[in-house]
């Protein structure tokens, strides 16, 4: 990526401001300078994807100006307040919040189940009861933690472009009420008696709406159930899912037993498998050749986060990679990977070499140093 300079780049923009309208100003600031990091289509690069489900600093109209005015500290997002007069930024937030479609906004509130037992479930419900907790959620859609017991409410913002007749399709079970716009267009529970189990089409223009989701699990357990909002055929969006928040950048380190980890790592074939033993000793097994095409001792991933929509990145294998005969035997046998067991400090690695059964032992020598036995 070219390197710039704000002050340099505030400059030339200051010469020429055109009389374009909000939207089409934040389009153009964006072409000449934040597609570098974020991507032509804002579907990520060096920085985030601007149009998946997962802010990081919230999805607002306020939060994604903030972001745009104040930086992320210590990362490439610089604070752009220091660049663009204010009337720039809000263009900027203008195009950006254009880009967005589906579910926003969301605001996940918990109550105790108990209080809801024999009641039917309706928003005005929870006006006389408290919270158990209350979080805006970094997605564009709804989760709660494992063994969640209890009752989630979820309120967001449905920003719709193309308008229409949509639908939700609801999965799982429970008691579910759903609302757009003050009115009730889905209402089910597991006995599903005719007189109250609902589904309707129903009409959205394009613009802002508000979606409230009120759902009881009928045990405790994590989330099950999913909620698609789909407009007549057209597409969809998913309201329910995962946290992704486990996603962002983490470490995975060896453990009690071998790990089997599909990473995209650099230089090495798409479909390489990495085994992670737990003496710390990492081997690429390709297997499309059958081929271990690399080892590493006191290994560890650098796992980069995989969402689904967002720029995917490399991850990164952190380690001494194996020298000498260990390096030599590796990489001029073709295996078949069978299975492994852990015995003490080593691993024992079933393989078929050639059509005939052969096990090779990963063995710590002592310090940082291992030896491959067959
Ligand atoms: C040099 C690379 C770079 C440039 C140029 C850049 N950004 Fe960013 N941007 C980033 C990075 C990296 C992050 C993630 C910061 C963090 O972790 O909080 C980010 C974050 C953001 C976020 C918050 C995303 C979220 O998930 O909450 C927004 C919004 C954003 N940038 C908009 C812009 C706009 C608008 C411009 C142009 C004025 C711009 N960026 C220019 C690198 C860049």
């Amino acid at each position: 990526m070219q390197a710039f300079k704000p002050s340099l780049l505030s400059f030339l923009f200051s010469l020429s401001t055109p009389a374009f309208s909000e939207i089409e100003r934040g389009e153009v600031i964006y072409k000449q300078l934040c597609f570098n990091c974020h991507g032509v289509n804002l579907d990520g690069g060096i920085g985030p994807s601007l149009i998946d489900s997962y802010w990081k600093n919230g999805d607002s109209y306020d939060a994604i100006y903030r972001s745009i005015a104040k930086g992320t500290t210590g990362t490439e997002m610089i604070a752009y307040e220091l660049v663009y007069p204010e009337k720039d930024l809000r263009s900027l937030t203008d195009f950006i919040i254009g880009k967005q479609e589906g579910n926003r906004e969301t605001l996940r509130s918990t109550y105790p189940r108990d209080y809801f037992k024999g009641k039917r479930l309706h928003p005005d419900l929870f006006d006389s009861i408290e919270s158990t907790s209350q979080k805006k959620l970094p997605e564009n859609f709804y989760y709660v933690e494992r063994m969640f017991d209890g009752v989630l409410r979820g309120q967001s913002k449905l920003f719709i472009k193309s308008p229409g007749k949509y639908r939700l399709n609801i999965n799982g079970k429970g008691r579910t009420s759903i609302w757009v716009n003050g009115k009730e267009v889905h209402y089910s529970n597991d006995k599903k008696p005719k007189d109250t189990h609902f589904d309707k089409e129903f009409e959205l223009s394009s613009g802002t709406h508000d979606l409230e989701i009120l759902h009881e699990e009928p045990t405790a357990h994590s989330m099950r159930f999913g909620v698609r909002l789909q407009k007549l055929n057209g597409r969809h969006w998913m309201l329910t899912g995962k946290s992704l928040e486990g996603s962002v950048p983490k470490v995975v380190r060896s453990g009690e037993s071998a790990k089997v980890i599909r990473k995209w790592i650099e230089g090495l074939p798409p479909r390489t498998l990495l085994l992670l033993l737990p003496n710390k000793v990492l081997l690429a097994y390709d297997s499309t050749s059958g081929k271990i095409v690399k080892g590493w001792e006191s290994a560890f991933i650098n796992q980069t986060p995989s969402l689904d929509s967002r720029s995917q990145k490399q991850s990164e294998v952190k380690g001494k990679e194996l020298q000498g005969i260990a390096k030599t035997i590796l990489e001029g046998t073709r295996f078949n990977l069978l299975h492994y067991e852990t015995e003490g400090d080593s691993v024992k690695i079933a393989t078929l070499v050639d059509g005939t059964p052969k096990s090779f032992r990963v063995s710590p020598e002592g310090g940082n140093s291992y030896k491959l036995t067959f």
